[in-house]
């Protein structure tokens, strides 16, 4: 397949007369991270604090009146300068320091997009804790397994999603803060209720940042495997070296440029990307509420004359369904930089953009894990549509095969990355097991992606080497789905795989076993999918059921995802000598 997606030998060469990284070999050769350490001010002082450096930083020097947040939805926008940022944050970390948090507590967000998520998060941080963003569409078991797992002492919601907060059940949740709430629930003994407002409003306005060192905590994105429940992947504040230069290479962030990124805080490229890496780089950063719709998102490009766009291939894939003729319908002419994210870009996707918005969409490859970009298609080189480009300067790559040996250019085998870097997770919350298992080759991270590097350096995304799905962008753990099905009482158990869909990248497939006395029907098949979507969130339920008598597994009784992908696309099953009869 790769080999097809090359014999055209297409690309698309370097449009941008002035970006800020202009010789990548050069840059490979000689950059060093002390380099961008010394742009920090901790490197003179030793005081470390993100949110110092994304926003107190700039509040205190001439960009303390330019916009550093335009939010905006179907209802309002907010506009907020950096020195008002510096405040709003002030507020949230002094409140949440009144209440007795201390550093290195986790304090989580449950929220949609909006103002009081971005001045949330950074409040967090800037009071020493350790941010949890949850994405607002998560469903009740979602939420308490998150909650659960990190010990999370606080969170901050809003009224709307409260219900779906189990609070009696979440031992070391002792302080719930909520947004817009007429009434709330009693305090007892255990956890106590709060108006976001009310106290908000109390707290004073200067706060000194709780000043931590580079090694501290920063903020703990949950993150699906193959196997378990979701695993808490932490990063400390050492990544912002990592965020701040990517923002200014890949990014391409200047001065005048109005930046937005279609990602939700609640996963990693809505912080880093959304959150860390513009605010660092002292960008104006657009955040649009609400859902996806072709027509809101075109005129948000045109009526704030975003320069720089960063999105995903579903999105873009989404775009192209809608139709050339809806993108004709805005000026969308301000735009200058355009990058994708989250699951392979098909060429398909980059001529198009190429042709509709006059723009090479950049490719971007990393993980919540990685904590910032690892591979990425810069604006000095050319692209070569499907290829996902070349490791960032620092940072190096390797293609690995099964014991850990190095491969040549051209031969597929695991995408791993020589440790460490800046913005490498520090811990799975937990489970020292887990996190070990990234690192079974000595002195490299194993991704758990399967990749080759062309002669020319370029790297081509193939395939995951495990069962994680990627479903519009979103990963997804089959475990996680396969244990809410079978939750269910006519399900004795449930193998669930992704399944090659041109718009979403992959769907949910489900292989049911139902117990004795049920009937596969098509209701059925609609309760289970209302049951997951209510148990967990709708992103995770399968588009697909089928039922069948039995599943493939391993003697020891493991389900084999491989035999049931290979059923689902009608190719071989392989070696099946390790399956029960
Ligand atoms: C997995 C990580 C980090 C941002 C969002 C995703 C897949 C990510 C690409 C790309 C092909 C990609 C990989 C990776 N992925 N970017 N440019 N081309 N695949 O973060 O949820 O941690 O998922 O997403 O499989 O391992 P994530």
């Amino acid at each position: 397949m790769v080999q097809e997606l090359r014999q055209g030998e297409e690309i698309l060469l370097p449009e941008n007369p002035n970006p800020n990284l202009k010789d990548y070999e050069e840059a490979r050769r000689t950059f060093k991270w002390e380099d961008v350490e010394k742009e920090f001010t901790w490197y003179h002082t030793g005081k470390v604090n993100m949110a110092y450096e994304a926003i107190d930083r700039h509040a205190e020097s001439w960009r303390k009146n330019k916009v550093a947040l335009i939010y905006v939805d179907r209802e309002r926008e907010v506009k907020y300068t950096f020195a008002e940022m510096k405040e709003h944050t002030a507020r949230v970390a002094a409140a949440l320091t009144s209440l007795g948090l201390e550093k290195g507590d986790r304090v989580f967000t449950f929220l949609p997009r909006s103002p009081e998520l971005y001045v949330g998060i950074l409040g967090i941080i800037k009071a020493g804790l350790v941010a949890g963003p949850l994405f607002e569409a998560f469903m009740e078991t979602a939420v308490k397994d998150r909650l659960m797992d990190s010990g999370a002492k606080a969170l901050i919601t809003n009224a709307e999603l409260l219900p779906r907060v189990p609070y009696r059940d979440l031992p070391d949740l002792e302080h719930v803060i909520v947004v817009g709430a007429k009434d709330l629930p009693p305090s007892d003994g255990k956890t106590k209720f709060y108006h976001y407002e009310e106290l908000v409003a109390k707290a004073p306005r200067d706060f000194e940042p709780v000043w931590l060192t580079r090694e501290d905590g920063m903020i703990l994105h949950y993150s699906s495997g193959t196997t378990g429940k979701p695993k808490g992947i932490y990063h400390v504040h050492n990544a912002m070296i990592q965020q701040y230069i990517t923002g200014k290479w890949v990014l391409d962030l200047k001065e005048e440029d109005v930046y937005w990124t279609t990602a939700d805080p609640g996963w990693v490229t809505g912080t880093s990307y959304g959150i860390f890496a513009p605010w660092l780089n002292g960008a104006t950063n657009l955040v649009r509420g609400g859902r996806f719709s072709p027509d809101d998102w075109y005129s948000t490009i045109e009526k704030y004359r975003v320069t720089v766009w960063y999105s995903a291939p579903t999105a873009f894939r989404m775009l192209m369904g809608a139709g050339e003729e809806v993108a004709k319908k805005y000026d969308l002419s301000s735009l200058r930089h355009v990058l994708s994210v989250g699951e392979p870009l098909n060429p398909e996707v980059v001529r198009w953009g190429y042709r509709v918005y006059k723009q090479r969409i950049h490719d971007t490859w990393w993980m919540t894990e990685t904590g910032a970009h690892i591979c990425v298609n810069f604006a000095c080189l050319p692209i070569k549509p499907g290829s996902m480009g070349k490791p960032i300067p620092g940072v190096e790559i390797g293609i690995l095969d099964d014991e850990g040996n190095e491969l040549p250019p051209n031969t597929p085998g695991n995408l791993c990355i020589k440790t460490p870097w800046p913005s490498m997770f520090r811990k799975v919350w937990n489970n020292e097991a887990k996190y070990q298992e990234y690192f079974r080759f000595p002195g490299w991270y194993i991704s758990g992606d399967v990749a080759m590097k062309d002669e020319d350096g370029y790297y081509w995304f193939l395939g995951r080497a495990d069962d994680v799905i990627k479903t519009s962008g979103y990963r997804v753990g089959p475990f996680e789905i396969e244990s809410k099905l079978v939750e269910h009482p006519a399900v004795m158990e449930a193998g669930v795989i992704g399944k090659p869909d041109p718009e979403r990248g992959e769907i949910i497939k489900a292989f049911v076993v139902l117990r004795e006395g049920y009937q596969p029907s098509e209701e059925l098949k609609k309760e289970l999918m209302e049951f997951v979507k209510k148990g967990l969130s709708a992103h995770a339920v399968p588009r697909e059921i089928e039922f069948r008598d039995k599943l493939p597994k391993t003697r020891s009784g493991k389900i084999v995802r491989r035999v049931l992908k290979a059923w689902e696309l009608g190719l071989p099953a392989g070696d099946l000598s390790t399956l029960e009869d």
